[in-house]
C-alpha cells in the first residue's frame, strides 16, 4: 500500500493550477447514458472518474478517456445495454448511483447496487428513490439492490424533497428531463456542480429553469447528441484546500484560471481568521498568514461552508489563537480526521457534531492513517507545518479525487514524496 511521506515546516511559493471537478464531473459521465455521443474536457484523472468510466464501460458506454488531455468521448456502444450497477463499483464509489436516472429514463429499467455505508455516514438513497417514484418508476430493494421499472417511460410530476440532497436532487434532473410531461423539484441542492450538470443537458436540448431551490423541467423526446465540448467546472473544494495549505506555509502562492464568487463564503470565513488574500478576476494570491484568528463555522449546504472543506479547516484553526468550533450539519460521522490530527498533537475535542479546536498548537511529525477523501487531505495539510516527518497510510483515499497533489505542491517547494 503507498504512503506519504511529508517533511513539514517548508515555505509553499508559486503556482498552483487547480483540476477539473470531480464532483461535477461524476453526474454529467452519469448523464452521458441519455445520448448517442458525448465530449467532455477537463475531466480530472483521479479515481472515482476512473471507477465511473469502468461502470459506463460495464453498462455499455465506448469510453475514450485520453488522460492526459482530460479528454473523454462517450459513445453509446453496438452492444446491448446492461442496464447494471454493479456491487464491486458501487461500493467504491457512491456517486455510481447516479447512474439509476438516465439508465430509467433512457431504458425503462436499472438494477443497482446499493451503495452501503463509508467513513463519513451511512449514506442513504431514500431520496433518490422518492423522485424516481414520484416520477412513476417502480422500485424493489432485493439482495442489497435497486431494482427499478418504468416500463412505459417516466412521467413529469412534483417532487418535494423533505431534505437537500446533491445527489438525490441531480438524480431527479437526469431522469425527468426524458419524462412525459412537467417535472417541478422542490428544496433542491443548488451546488455550483449541479448548475454545471445543467448547463451540459441544457446545451443538448434539455428544458431546465432553476429559481432559487426550485427546478421546473419540461421532458423532451429528442436530445442533441452532436453538441459541442462540454469543459468542466474547476474543483472549488481542491481551491478551497490549496488556499489553506497556502495560509498554512505559504509565503507567497497563486492561483488563476477559478471563479472566486464560487467559494464566496469560503474566502469571506479565511478572511476573517486573518488569511492574507489578494482576489483578482480570475486569480488569487495568497501570502503567508502569521495571526490567525479563532472562529466558528457551521458547515451546510452551498452556499454554505461546504462539510468537503470541514477537515481542511481544522488544520488551519489549529493555527488560530484561542478555541474555534466547527459544527458539521451534513454527515454524521465526518470527523475521523480528528484522532489521527491528536496523534499529531492538535487539541480538538468532539462534543456530538462540533469539533473544539484550541490553538495555536505547534504539531510535530507522526505516522498517520487516511480513512476517507477529504480527512486525508487534511493530515497532508498538517504534515505540511508539522516538526520533523509525517507519514500517511492508506492514500488511496487520496486518490480518489486529489490530482497529482504531491506533484503540486512539490513544485511549489513541499517536501513530499510517495513511497
Ligand atoms: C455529494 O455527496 C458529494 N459527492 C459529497 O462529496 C459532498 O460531501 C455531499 O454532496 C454534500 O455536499 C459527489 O458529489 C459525488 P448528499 P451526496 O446527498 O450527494 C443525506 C467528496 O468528498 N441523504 O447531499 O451523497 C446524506 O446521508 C464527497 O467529494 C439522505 O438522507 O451527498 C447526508 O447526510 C463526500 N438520503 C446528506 O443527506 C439520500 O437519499 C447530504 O447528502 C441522500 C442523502
Amino acid at each position: 500500500m503507498q504512503k506519504l511521506l511529508i517533511k513539514g515546516k517548508r515555505n509553499l511559493f508559486g503556482k498552483i493550477n487547480i483540476s477539473g471537478s470531480k464532483n461535477a464531473s461524476l453526474p454529467i459521465l452519469a448523464g452521458s447514458i441519455l445520448f448517442e455521443k458525448v465530449v467532455i474536457k477537463n475531466i480530472p484523472s483521479v479515481q472515482d472518474i476512473s471507477t465511473m468510466i469502468e461502470l459506463l464501460r460495464f453498462i455499455g458506454m465506448d469510453c475514450k478517456f485520453i488522460k492526459k488531455k482530460n479528454f473523454i468521448e462517450i459513445k453509446k456502444s453496438k452492444k446491448n445495454i446492461n442496464a447494471v450497477a454493479p456491487y464491486k463499483l458501487v461500493k467504491t464509489m457512491r456517486a455510481g448511483v447516479l447512474v439509476l436516472g438516465p439508465l430509467l429514463a433512457k431504458y425503462g429499467k436499472a438494477k443497482i447496487s446499493l451503495p452501503g455505508g463509508c467513513a463519513i455516514g451511512s449514506r442513504p438513497v431514500n431520496l433518490h428513490l422518492l423522485a424516481l417514484k414520484r416520477l412513476g418508476a417502480k422500485i424493489k430493494i432485493k439482495n442489497g439492490y435497486i431494482h427499478a421499472k418504468a416500463e412505459n417511460g417516466l412521467r413529469g410530476n412534483t417532487i418535494k424533497f423533505p431534505k437537500i440532497s446533491v445527489g438525490a436532487t441531480e438524480n431527479a434532473i437526469l431522469s425527468s428531463v426524458l419524462a412525459k410531461g412537467k417535472t417541478t423539484i422542490h428544496n433542491c441542492a443548488i451546488e455550483p456542480e449541479i448548475f454545471d450538470l445543467i448547463n451540459f443537458l441544457k446545451r443538448r436540448g434539455c428544458k431546465i429553469k432553476v429559481i432559487k431551490r426550485k427546478i421546473s423541467i419540461k421532458g423532451v423526446d429528442k436530445i442533441d447528441s452532436n453538441a459541442k465540448v462540454h469543459n468542466v467546472m474547476f474543483d472549488r473544494i481542491e481551491l478551497g484546500t490549496y488556499i489553506i495549505a497556502a495560509a498554512l506555509s505559504g509565503s507567497k502562492v497563486t492561483i488563476s484560471k477559478v471563479n472566486p464568487k464560487i467559494i464566496k463564503t469560503e474566502l469571506k470565513i479565511m478572511k476573517k481568521m486573518g488569511v492574507k488574500l489578494l482576489i483578482k478576476k480570475d486569480k488569487l494570491t495568497i501570502f503567508k498568514s502569521n495571526k490567525i484568528k479563532n472562529i466558528n463555522i457551521k458547515t451546510k449546504p452551498y452556499p454554505g461552508f461546504p462539510t468537503d472543506l470541514q477537515a481542511q479547516m481544522m488544520v488551519l484553526m489549529t493555527r488560530a489563537s484561542g478555541k474555534s468550533k466547527i459544527k458539521e450539519n451534513i454527515f454524521e460521522n465526518r470527523f475521523m480526521h480528528v484522532p489521527e490530527l491528536r496523534r499529531m498533537g492538535a487539541k480538538v475535542e468532539i462534543k456530538n457534531n462540533t469539533a473544539i479546536v484550541d490553538g495555536p498548537s505547534n504539531l510535530s511529525g507522526a505516522e498517520v492513517m487516511a480513512t476517507d477523501l477529504r480527512a486525508s487531505v487534511s493530515l497532508v495539510l498538517a504534515g505540511l507545518i508539522a516538526s520533523s516527518q509525517t507519514k500517511i497510510n492508506r492514500i488511496y483515499h487520496l486518490d480518489r479525487g486529489y490530482f497529482a497533489l504531491e506533484k503540486k505542491l512539490k513544485k511549489c517547494n513541499a517536501n513530499i514524496k510517495r513511497i
